[in-house]
């Protein structure tokens, strides 16, 4: 059902540092910041030829990543992001299997304008889960 890894996003506390870090010290091709605040956070991209990194900051006051950001000071891996084809029926099979599907479990608009999920950690080997659709 998955299919390719859309990103990998990693949380870090200071975003222009760990951008630069990417784009100075890894040669990577990196984007502007964008301000999701639906999402409570701030996003940049750090393209890869055959991936992308998305590096989070936490946007507002009650960012859902602030407390991520309280127990990993210095940053950390969040979540990965696996592509389907219809979200609407990847959520289904999930829930039928007896994954939890985070949030009111209706698809959102994601970072790139497209419908995302998010899947617990605790049914997806420790790791949280975005889906997104392709
Ligand atoms: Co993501």
């Amino acid at each position: 059902m998955i299919g390719r890894l859309n990103h990998v996003a990693i949380v870090v506390p200071d975003l222009a540092a760990a951008a630069s870090t990417y784009r100075e010290t890894l040669g990577a091709q990196v984007s502007a910041a964008t301000d999701l605040p639906e999402h409570g956070v701030t996003t940049v991209f750090v393209e890869l030829p055959n991936t992308k990194i998305e590096l989070l900051a936490p946007l507002g006051e009650n960012s859902p990543i602030a407390r991520f950001l309280q127990a990993n000071p210095s940053g950390g891996m969040h979540h990965v992001c696996y592509e389907v084809e219809n979200i609407l029926a990847a959520r289904d099979r999930l829930k039928a299997a007896g994954a939890r599907v985070l949030g009111d479990g209706e698809p959102k608009t994601g970072a790139h304008g497209k419908p995302v999920l998010f899947l617990h950690p605790k049914d997806f080997c420790g790791t949280l889960v975005e889906l997104e659709q392709a």
